[in-house]
């Protein structure tokens, strides 16, 4: 369904597109017995190949895309997320490992801030499944820091051995999630059914048992008698897989989330997710399936609890407001010529950085760590809120 208010159409050959995920999405629901989870909906219209959101080549990010992250909004949020790496680097030696690299924006900015911190890490591996969003991020490079080509690499598969630091913006809340619905003591999932002829997508609930999902719900702190959210099983599962992988240094997540007790929040009672289409947001995940983006706010306690039984430790979680601050964010703002224009424009992108009202309170950082490593510097002050 088209959400209410203004909207931007999308053209004919956007259409064209859409209605082929569909058919494809039909496809599978078909040979799924007439019901397919919720999750693999999502993993087909984020990552269908050619097709999926992520995977077919319209412009995502930025002002002319669907959504603005952080990296793309101000460098000074590389430069501050070089701190904390460069101090990672410092002590392991080792690569950068960035996940989910979109534009490639994060990734030339941080690698030109750790060469003038005197850090550039041997190497600068992306792992980046959607191979139009690589070519990007290779066209970037050679485009605005072709000296740094040779110590940039594209992964097909995690490394079996990882030491140094492990990066992922917005990446987490772009995985998968399983729809539950809790409903007078019993549980269900909610998965996706063919409405009618036209192949228009419904929802269906059904019992849940007997399975990882079950489990993970059932253990969820969820007190009301009527209550629909996500359980995202993917996002800990990849966290617990760099995990294993990490022989000595940090895995630094940035997202949008909350810890379990606030994220399952009987006053959440029909979960956080939400879809992103031309800088409008909504939460019809149905509408024009391949052109828009499906996110879901990340459980920070899974994320934590998936490195700890891993082996981790977690020495830091905090807002991105506090993060950013304690790694310089202000001194850099404040180094620049007081009413110049770069200031101004600086400025206006920190507010929104840090702002609570904007990304500063939302947006979370986690570390997780292995081996010797100093207290990182991005949660030393500060905080006394935010705990898992
Ligand atoms: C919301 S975008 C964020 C892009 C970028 N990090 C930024 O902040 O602008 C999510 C990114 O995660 C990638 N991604 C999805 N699943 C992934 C996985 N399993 N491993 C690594 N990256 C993944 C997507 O292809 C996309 O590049």
């Amino acid at each position: 369904m088209k959400p209410a208010g203004a909207w931007p159409e999308a053209g004919p050959d956007a259409l064209a597109h859409s209605a082929r995920l569909v058919r494809l999405i039909a496809e599978r629901i078909g040979a799924a017995a007439g019901w397919l989870s919720f999750a693999d909906y999502m993993d087909l219209a984020l990552y269908a190949p050619g097709l999926g959101y992520y995977a077919a080549g319209a412009r995502k990010f930025g002002a002319a895309g669907d959504f603005v992250t952080a990296p793309e909004l101000s460098p000074l949020f590389a430069a501050c997320l070089a701190v904390q790496a460069a101090e990672v680097l410092a002590e392991t030696g080792g690569e950068v490992l960035e996940l989910g690299a979109g534009s490639g924006r994060l990734a030339v900015d941080l690698m030109r801030e750790l060469a003038r911190l005197g850090r550039p890490p041997e190497r600068y591996a992306i792992l980046e499944p959607s191979p139009d969003l690589r070519q990007r991020q290779q066209a970037r490079f050679a485009a605005e820091a072709p000296e740094w080509l040779d110590r940039v690499c594209w992964l097909d598969r995690l490394p079996e051995r990882i030491t140094g630091l492990v990066l992922g913006n917005e990446v987490l809340d772009a995985l998968p999630v399983h729809l539950v619905h809790w409903q007078g003591g019993q549980l269900f999932e909610r998965g996706v059914v063919l409405a009618g002829a036209g192949a228009a997508f419904a929802w269906q609930d059904r019992p849940l048992a007997g399975s990882t999902l079950a489990e993970a719900a059932r253990n969820l702190p969820v007190a009301a008698a009527d209550y629909l959210s996500e359980v995202g099983l993917a996002a800990p599962a990849l966290v617990g897989s760099l995990a294993e992988r990490l022989v000595h240094g940090m895995l630094l997540f940035i997202d949008y989330g909350f810890p379990r007790a606030e994220y399952y929040h009987r006053d959440r009672a029909t979960g956080t997710l939400m879809c992103h289409y031309r800088h409008r947001a909504f939460d019809d995940p149905f509408y024009l399936p391949g052109l828009v983006d499906i996110t879901a706010h990340v459980d920070f306690t899974a994320i934590a609890d998936a490195a700890l039984e891993a082996g981790l430790e977690v020495p830091g979680y905090t807002s991105q407001a506090h993060f950013l601050i304690n790694c310089g964010l202000l001194e850099r703002l404040h180094a620049l010529e007081p009413g110049s224009l770069g200031y101004i424009k600086h400025t206006a992108q920190v507010q929104k950085l840090i702002q609570p009202s904007e990304m500063g309170e939302l947006f979370k950082v986690i570390a997780m760590s292995k081996g010797d490593l100093p207290a990182p510097v991005g949660f030393l002050h500060g905080d006394k809120r935010h705990t898992l």
